[in-house]
């Protein structure tokens, strides 16, 4: 078995410290808080949360790898999805939100580029500090002659914007409420402390809670049985409709790991979808080092569908990862990317398996895309349309 390095004294002390700060958010909750709450102190507590922190979280030597940095790849088909917009609206600009450590930003700028259909600005919007003083450096380093057009944002555009909003492994980082089914009722799965540690305790859903649950069990695929435990995000409708407000007219594409709810809240799913990254190792236990892993669940994909609907968008293309890229001429890119070099062709067919196979990124990852204002079909969805199943 292989065994995990220790805690730096750095890392040790850093846990300590927030562990300290929610100890005391418990006390001052009377013994509990809710788990929705646990999670946006461990994410993003000033200066202590998972990403408000400078935790080293992605790529080489983090805690997680995403699609971006997987490959070039992504990138590269996420820009002529872009491309196909921005000509539509003959210009506009891209947003990008949680831009990780820039990689996507890289590979999508540098293909528009090669395309002649560079936007007017790329925006980034993003919480961490140090992700973006990371993403500041790479963007300067490989595009110099680009560079000026980044700019970083603090909040969302209070003006709306004609633009492309791209959005990959952001929605899954809300926090999310817990809950554990009754057959007479629900109950919320807060954080208590139990012997000096943290440990889920129990209470009676508030009324809000129970409603939101409720509307969950209907649209299931089956009855839950008592005790069914699950998650549930008040924050992901509220929050995509923030996004809506900042488009005029474009689109949005969310890439995330996830379901349509019939799938997600399957009975057969009675443990939820809580998941933690730490060291490029998936956890289950979200009271482990917290302020040093990711804690994420998946999306609810109806729910962000729902939000875009709300806000007088079309939901214009549902599908996997795997049929998103496929759409977009994967190949075609493998080849472009490649040129006659062909050990860097055999290094691209790697990284696309694992950005395409259904055991890999494939089939679990989703691509949703939301316009407004935008007539012409979007080449990542032209192969597979899953948009029936939400
Ligand atoms: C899982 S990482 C994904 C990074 C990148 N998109 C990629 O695919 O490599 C989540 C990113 O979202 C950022 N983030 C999390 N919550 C956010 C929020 N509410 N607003 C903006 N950025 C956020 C994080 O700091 C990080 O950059």
């Amino acid at each position: 078995m292989r065994s995990e390095p220790p805690l730096s004294t750095d890392q040790r002390l850093h846990t300590m410290r927030v562990r300290a700060h929610l100890m005391e958010e418990i006390a001052g909750g009377g013994g509990w808080i809710s788990f929705e709450r646990y999670m946006d102190i461990a994410l993003y507590a000033p200066g202590l949360g998972y990403y408000s922190a400078g935790a080293h979280k992605l790529g080489e030597g983090g805690d997680f790898t995403t699609a971006p940095e997987i490959s070039g790849l992504f990138g590269a088909c996420v820009a002529r999805q872009c491309a196909e917009v921005l000509r539509e609206l003959a210009g506009g600009c891209i947003l990008e939100i949680g831009a990780g450590t820039g990689r996507l930003a890289v590979d999508v700028l540098s293909r528009l580029d090669a395309l002649g259909t560079v936007p007017t600005r790329y925006l980034i919007l993003e919480v961490s500090a140090d992700l973006r003083d990371r993403q500041r450096r790479l963007i300067a380093a490989a595009l110099p002659h680009l560079a000026d057009r980044v700019t970083w944002l603090d909040a969302l555009p209070a003006a709306p914007l004609d633009a492309v909003i791209l959005a990959n492994e952001v929605l899954d980082a809300l926090p999310v409420a817990r809950f554990r089914w009754r057959t007479d009722g629900c109950d919320e799965l807060g954080v208590g402390v139990v012997e000096d540690a943290f440990a889920w305790v129990s209470r009676p859903a508030t009324a809000a809670l129970t409603a939101a649950c409720q509307r969950l069990a209907s649209a299931a695929v089956g009855a839950w049985d008592s005790g069914y435990v699950s998650e549930y995000c008040p924050r992901l409708q509220p929050w995509a409709r923030a996004v809506a407000q900042s488009l005029g007219r474009g689109a949005v594409f969310w890439f995330d790991y996830g379901l349509p709810r019939p799938q997600y809240y399957h009975p057969e799913r009675h443990e939820g979808t809580l998941l933690c990254h730490f060291r490029q190792r998936v956890l289950e236990d979200p009271f482990e080092n917290p302020g040093l892993q990711d804690i994420t669940a998946w999306v609810d994909f109806t729910a962000v569908a729902e939000a875009g609907q709300a806000a007088d968008f079309d939901v214009a293309g549902f599908t996997t990862q795997a049929w998103f890229l496929a759409g977009l001429g994967i190949d075609r890119e493998m080849r472009s990317l490649a040129g006659d070099d062909e050990a860097c062709f055999a290094r691209l067919a790697n990284q696309a398996r694992r950005l395409l196979l259904p055991g890999e990124m494939g089939e679990r990852f989703k691509a949703m895309a939301w316009t407004r204002g935008v007539e012409r079909e979007l080449s990542g969805f032209a192969l597979q349309d899953l948009r029936h199943t939400l």
